[in-house]
């Protein structure tokens, strides 16, 4: 008896994933912000998934993938991930970030002056952050501290879905 129901539990989880899934589309972000003294004329396109329309909307326990179409603007063999909340004037780090830019980013490293390629991250929201509409500071630096990109879009943190 408990074992079907925990079954028919379980099936009906992955079901509400996969729904999820196919429900969320990819939205090309068009209010994407230059960081202070930056530049964002390296950047094509940044699109997120699952988004329907900004600011894209994030539940808490779930994520969503950042994916960051971009120039090199120098060489880097060791490019540097911070990304940040702005929160009034305020920036706060991510938690749990992984800074090394050239693992599990989908960048093939050293990254090349000129060449084109497609950042890619898994950005989770955790339970415990606030939940509060900020601007997402994603900044990726080079070798000698020196932007590769820099921008800032805002995303919606939500209550948890049940
Ligand atoms: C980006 O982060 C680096 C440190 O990782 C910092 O030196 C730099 O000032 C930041 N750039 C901006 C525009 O915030
Ligand atoms: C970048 O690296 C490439 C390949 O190693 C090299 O040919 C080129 O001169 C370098 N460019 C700069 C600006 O350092």
């Amino acid at each position: 008896m408990n074992k079907i129901i925990l079954t028919v539990f379980l099936q009906l989880a992955i079901l509400s994933l996969l729904f999820r899934d196919a429900l969320g589309g990819t939205f090309i972000l068009k209010d994407i912000r230059p960081c202070e003294n930056g530049d964002i004329s390296q950047i094509k396109e940044v699109r997120v998934t699952p988004c329907d329309k900004e600011p894209c909307k994030i539940p808490k326990r779930s994520s969503v993938l950042m994916e960051v179409d971009f120039i090199a603007n120098q060489n880097s063999t060791k490019p540097k991930l911070s990304i940040e909340a702005k929160i009034t004037d305020v920036y706060l780090p991510f938690p749990n970030l992984k800074p090394d830019g050239c693992n599990g980013k989908n960048l093939q490293c050293p990254l090349l002056k000129g060449k084109s390629y497609t950042f890619q991250y898994n950005l989770e929201v955790l339970p415990y952050y606030p939940t509060i509409t900020a601007l997402a500071k994603w900044n990726l630096t080079g070798d000698d501290e020196k932007d590769i990109f820099c921008f800032l879009a805002p995303v919606s943190i939500e209550p948890a879905q049940s």
